[in-house]
């Protein structure tokens, strides 16, 4: 049994309720976060701030979420993950419980808070090295990807596949382009470039994307910021997904044919290393010190 968090209060999942009228659960109305926690140090917790407001301010959801760093420190301590070596914290804000008009509420409903707490089990490093496989699923999502909705159905069904497949990842692509993960960022490696997709509207702009684009950069790695074609994917050295329930994940096989020459390169396994010291920092520093950006 675990402790969440829900509209203010601290109680065990199987007692918390919530409205059959929420338009979270009617229309997929809200946002949502993941914040990772490093030895119960959460990590770059502004730029998810930041995100999450970026997302309610574009649904018009009246919400400060500037309280939510010390319930997300609470819902770690309150469930002992403050000495796990990876947990994070999942927080979702919808619009609130009203009867079902598609428009918002003609009078305003107090949004609806939930957010819970759970380890995080990273690939033990055999598993890691030998890398991991993916498919192609095609991206029809809708045109504000860059907001992180809670409305994730393709998402779903890209992981399913994925499953489905006896794979670990899902790569969307969308006329052509291989745009990101089910749940991750992608990026690819050729002749010691690094490239990801630019930041627009197709893309979740992903915190661990921005930590990682600045470890390559500050290893002297180029880094582009471009679109990566699916009929390119053949001749990319490497490929990775980042993600906060990612972190840095190689991937050597898409849709049965090896990248590369299989086997997990020396730029994944550089940024993977290089990202593994920069958390173990934001562990070690003080608590309240916030996680340094890299
Ligand atoms: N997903 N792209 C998509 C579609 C995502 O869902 C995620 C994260 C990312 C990576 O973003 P970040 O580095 O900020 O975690 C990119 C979260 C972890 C999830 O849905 O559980």
């Amino acid at each position: 049994m675990s402790i969440i968090y829900l509209n203010g209060s601290y109680l065990s999942d199987g007692e918390a309720r919530v409205s059959v009228n929420d338009r979270g659960f009617l229309f997929g109305d809200g946002v949502y976060e993941v914040t990772p926690a490093y030895r119960g140090t959460l990590f770059q917790m502004e730029g998810h701030l930041g995100r999450l407001r970026d997302g309610l301010a574009a649904l018009r959801i009246d919400f400060d979420p500037s309280g939510l760093p010390a319930m997300h420190a609470e819902l770690l301590e309150r469930n002992g993950l403050t000495d796990e070596e990876v947990a994070y914290v999942y927080v979702q804000v919808t619009r609130g419980a009203a009867p079902r008009t598609h428009a918002f509420p003609k009078v305003p409903v107090a949004p609806t808070v939930y957010a819970f707490a759970s380890r995080y089990a990273r690939p033990a490093p055999d598993v890691w090295a030998r890398g991991f496989d993916a498919v192609t699923v095609p991206d029809r999502r809708w045109g504000r990807v860059d907001i992180k909705s809670i409305a994730l159905l393709p998402n779903v069904l890209a992981q399913q596949a994925a499953v489905d497949a006896g794979v670990m990842d899902a790569i969307f692509v969308r006329d052509g382009v291989a745009i990101e993960g089910a749940h991750s960022n992608f990026f690819a490696v050729f002749d010691g470039v690094v490239v990801t997709h630019p930041h627009s509207n197709l893309i979740l702009p992903g915190i661990t994307r921005d930590v990682v684009i600045e470890l390559a950069r500050g290893a002297g790695i180029p880094v582009e910021l471009r679109p990566i074609f699916v009929e390119d994917l053949a001749r990319a050295d490497e490929l990775f997904f980042t993600g906060t329930t990612t972190e840095v994940r190689p991937c050597v096989r898409v849709d049965g044919r090896p990248v590369g020459d299989g086997a997990v390169g020396p730029v994944s396994r550089a940024l993977f290393d290089a990202f593994l010291e920069t958390v173990g920092e934001a562990a070690r520093a003080p608590i309240g010190a916030g996680s340094p950006t890299p």
